[in-house]
């Protein structure tokens, strides 16, 4: 298993805090401990250099009165002095260790102080202590007669150290701690929107549509929380579209399912002998199966027009010739209600014929269905204005309450809510329409103006 986002953060942090503190905590013992350690060199060279002056006189002339001096000094500084012949010899010994005595020394400090060099050295002598060594020549006319040698205990910048590295310690220590809980607490506050937005994709995985996830913030994550609230509520919007599609759907059909099963049970539920009262029936029949065969057809249409499963073929053609077929087709079912065309002299434009005409036709049916049979007035005008086609549907009909227009063109929409018989389809031939111009780039609109009705269309230039 990959350990968690938080985890990766929580222990990014954490490395880059620990890390920095270490390496500074390093840095800052060095350093002191350098600084400690050459100024102890420095020091210890001088008082070597201080001894080294007056060790001529004892080298040269062996006087045993520069002995107690230096030992003297030595005493007061904290340090053993050992004063060397030229060849490594120990001539004095300011412990007094007897052994030591006449022995000869091989140090490489010892060694580079005989050449004419000064050198110093850290030692570790037995149980881990440790001392620093200084060497310097001992001069006379440029010639090297001897060495001093100062040997002294550094245990006290050793221990000042020590206290200085138990301070870093808990110092890191406690930072880490402080860090460790600040970045847990950043880790969390940036992981937890994570969190919520996978516990709302899972619930739409499993079918719950129009989750919605806390906006907690404006910058990345919550522009994304909101995209995916917009997403779910869209998600949710279609499936309830889909869920009422399939409802009402199964509604019509049952209709005309329901109408037919009452005719055909009356014929046989009868003892009615005469060929003419079955010949009615039948033909009742026959009218609701062609009911259902156009319900069928319609809805086959729209749903391969909403899959745009037809290809748009636009072509330039002169207008008037489609209107005029529209109002042929229409005319009988007219009856007396007026049908008049206006279309710009000469107009063409680019238009898929067979959209066009579905348009036309559904527009004048439902001028036709729902205007007096006896004063309805339908006109259908077309112009070019500017780069656009306007196409009108007007009638002086019953008209739509405004109220009812923004869900006019949804799918089985009908204004008249007990969906009567002989007004009625259902309900998809707006819907046909809004998707046979938005096919062509074209919108739809719908006026109420001056007691008229106006279906307007506009379709724009290629
Ligand atoms: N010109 C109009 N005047 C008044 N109401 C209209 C007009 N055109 C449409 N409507 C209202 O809009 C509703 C939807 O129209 P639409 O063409 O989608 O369905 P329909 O005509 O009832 O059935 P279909 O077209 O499927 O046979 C209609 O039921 C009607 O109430
Ligand atoms: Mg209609």
């Amino acid at each position: 298993m990959f350990p968690s986002i938080k985890w990766r953060l929580a222990g990014t942090y954490m490395t880059i805090i620990l890390g920095t503190l270490l390496l500074f905590s390093y840095l800052v013992f060095n350093s002191l401990e350098n600084y400690y350690l050459e100024e102890r060199e420095k020091t210890y060279l001088a008082h070597a250099n201080i001894i080294a002056g007056s060790g001529q006189e004892l080298l040269l002339s062996g006087d045993r009165n520069s002995f107690y001096w230096a030992r003297n000094y030595g005493n007061t500084i904290d340090a053993r002095v050992l004063m060397l012949d030229k060849t490594g010899k120990v001539l004095m010994d300011s412990f007094g260790e007897p052994w030591l005595e006449g022995r000869t020394l091989e140090h490489r400090e010892v060694r580079s102080a005989l050449g004419g060099k000064s050198l110093t050295g850290i030692h570790n002598i037995q149980n881990g202590k440790r001392v620093l060594y200084v060497a310097v020549p001992v001069l006379h006319d440029k010639k090297v007669y001897g060495a001093v040698m100062l040997v002294t205990g550094l245990g006290d910048i050793f221990e000042t150290l020590a206290r200085v590295e138990s301070q870093l310690i808990s110092l890191t220590l406690a930072s880490g701690a402080v860090a460790a809980m600040l970045s847990w607490f950043l880790a969390v506050l940036l992981t937890g929107p994570i969190k919520e937005l996978t516990t709302g994709v899972e619930k739409m995985t499993r079918g719950k549509l129009g989750v919605r996830v806390p906006v907690r913030s404006n910058d990345e994550m919550g522009r994304l929380a909101k995209a995916f609230n917009i997403m779910s509520g869209k998600l949710g919007k279609v499936e309830q579209t889909r869920r009422e599609f399939i409802t009402n759907a199964s509604h019509e059909f049952k209709s005309p399912l329901g109408s037919m099963k009452a005719l055909a049970q009356s014929l046989l539920e009868s003892d009615e002998t005469d060929p003419t009262v079955y010949r009615e029936f039948l033909a009742d029949i026959d009218a609701e199966i062609d009911r259902l065969a156009r319900l069928a057809d319609e809805l086959l249409y729209l749903v391969r027009l909403e899959e745009e499963g037809i290809k748009v073929r636009r072509r330039a053609q002169p207008v008037s010739p489609l209107v005029e077929r529209v109002l042929g087709l229409l005319r009988s079912q007219a009856g007396a209600r007026k049908l008049k065309m206006d279309v710009q002299q000469g107009l063409y434009w680019p238009l898929d014929e067979d959209l066009t005409l579905r348009i036309l036709f559904n527009l004048v049916h439902n001028a036709i269905k729902y205007t007096s049979p006896e004063t309805g007035s339908i006109k259908v005008t077309a112009m070019a204005d500017g780069k656009e086609m306007v196409l009108r549907v007007i009638d002086n009909g019953e008209g739509i309450p405004p109220e009812e227009i923004p869900y006019l063109f949804d799918r089985f929409y009908r204004v008249d809510k007990t969906r009567s018989r002989e007004t009625g389809g259902a309900g998809l031939g707006l819907s046909i329409v809004k998707q046979a111009a938005q096919l062509q780039d074209g919108r739809i609109e719908v006026i109420n103006s001056h007691g008229n009705t106006v279906f307007e269309v506009k379709i724009p230039d290629l």
